[in-house]
């Protein structure tokens, strides 16, 4: 049996992130386009009114759309509530990584149902905004069958699924960092490294120094996990060089950089992963400089942090306008960033554009081009696409 054809026609504005489908910018950026989704995957990209015969046909009009967003940093596994914490950081408290032990406390205390629903209800919640694929870290566990739970949840919602043992060091080891990490490279890797893709570590004061960082990112490449780093947050500091030294895919939130940081991320070609609603939700006083970040070759993505602690929004939306705004990117940089951006960070050929061969993650603004996703902040113009019969 064929599966059903559909051919989405008469789109206002296509942006496919592929520069040859379109106008030759890194967006691909055509009007008054068509495209053919079969089995769940793009099979044709071209003019209205061209597309060969298919089974059903939707008439797009004067709207635009582009790949799902690729949300490439997500932390939806969790227990617990930090709205007092957010409200006393806006009353002028600084934000310190030692509010994540208290998300470790309720996430070990809540069940694993409970730990599903809200993930689930979180990525709906993306979904509706626009968001095809999303990655989403364990983290808030601290104890191997908490972390292990968490990545269970993850897994059920996700490919991308990220071992994040070294998050914080939990309160159970009392400073004994040496011991955490004995145990994150050693008894916790083994029971989690088959739910997990990829190895992450929150590099910081506070957290793990360059040498700790070094080996739990080590200890997960060996088992065949890919390496990506939460990176020079709230100071400077080594995280972005490590990542760039053991080749990872992703250095996130880059907040802080120095000029030797910007080139070893352009020259490692380790993504820059800008996480702008965690500098807004930490009050933080500067935001990354993506234009520097751009200027050196350096490759930009965008991505939300959704997290209780520091950026409770799962709005991709959101950090495109902000990356506008605060960052120095261009409109259209910026959608780059939360849709190819978030793909090259996750190593995704398949999403993240509508080249023929892509997963069919086609995301539709109510509105007539993608500058109006910055242009018009906080308006929910981006959700899926619906199939005919929905
Ligand atoms: O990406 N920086 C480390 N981890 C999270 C914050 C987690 C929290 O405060 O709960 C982040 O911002
Ligand atoms: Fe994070």
């Amino acid at each position: 049996m064929t599966a059903a054809s559909i051919c989405y026609d008469r789109i206002g504005e296509l942006v496919t992130c592929v520069p040859e489908l379109g106008d030759g910018s890194p967006l691909g950026v055509r009007t008054d386009a068509a495209v053919v989704v079969e089995d769940g995957v793009v099979v044709w990209v071209g003019d209205a009114g061209r597309a060969p015969a298919t089974d059903h046909r939707v008439e797009v009009g004067p709207r635009c759309v582009l790949p799902g967003f690729v949300d490439s940093h997500s932390h939806v596994v969790f227990g617990g509530d930090r709205s007092a914490e957010f409200a006393a950081r806006m009353a002028g408290e600084p934000y310190e990584a030692g509010g994540i032990r208290s998300t470790m406390a309720a996430t070990r205390a809540a069940d694993t149902a409970q730990l599903a629903e809200r993930a689930t209800a979180l990525v709906q919640e993306m979904r509706r905004q626009g968001t095809g694929v999303v990655e989403i870290k364990s983290g808030y566990g601290g104890d191997v069958d908490t972390e292990r739970r968490c990545l269970e949840v993850a897994a059920g919602l996700t490919e991308e699924t990220t071992y994040l043992g070294a998050h914080v060091v939990p309160a159970a080891f009392d400073g004994d960092v040496d011991a955490y990490v004995s145990l994150v490279t050693g008894g916790m890797l083994e029971v989690c490294a088959p739910l997990a893709r990829w190895v992450d570590v929150f590099v910081e004061e506070g957290a793990f120094d360059a040498d700790q960082a070094r080996e739990v990112l080590t200890a997960g490449m060996a088992v065949g996990l890919g390496a990506r780093v939460h990176a020079n947050q709230l100071r400077y500091g080594p995280g972005v060089q490590l990542a760039c030294e053991l080749g990872a895919a992703s250095a996130d939130h880059c907040t802080h950089l120095t000029r030797e940081d910007v080139h070893a991320l352009a020259d490692a070609g380790t993504v820059a992963t800008l996480v702008p609603g965690a500098d807004f939700s930490t009050r933080s006083p500067v935001y990354p400089d993506a234009r520097a970040l751009i200027d050196a070759g350096a490759t930009v993505a965008v991505a939300t942090d959704c997290n209780p602690g520091t950026s409770f929004t799962t709005s991709m939306p959101f950090a495109i306008a902000l990356a506008v705004r605060e960052c120095g990117l261009t409109p259209s940089e910026a959608v780059w960033a939360a849709t190819r951006g978030g793909a090259v960070a996750l190593r995704r050929h398949d999403v993240g554009h509508l080249g023929v061969g892509a997963a069919a993650w086609l995301t539709v603004l109510d509105a007539p081009n993608h500058l109006h996703l910055a242009y018009r902040p906080g308006v929910p113009l981006a959700g899926p696409l619906a199939p005919p019969d929905a």
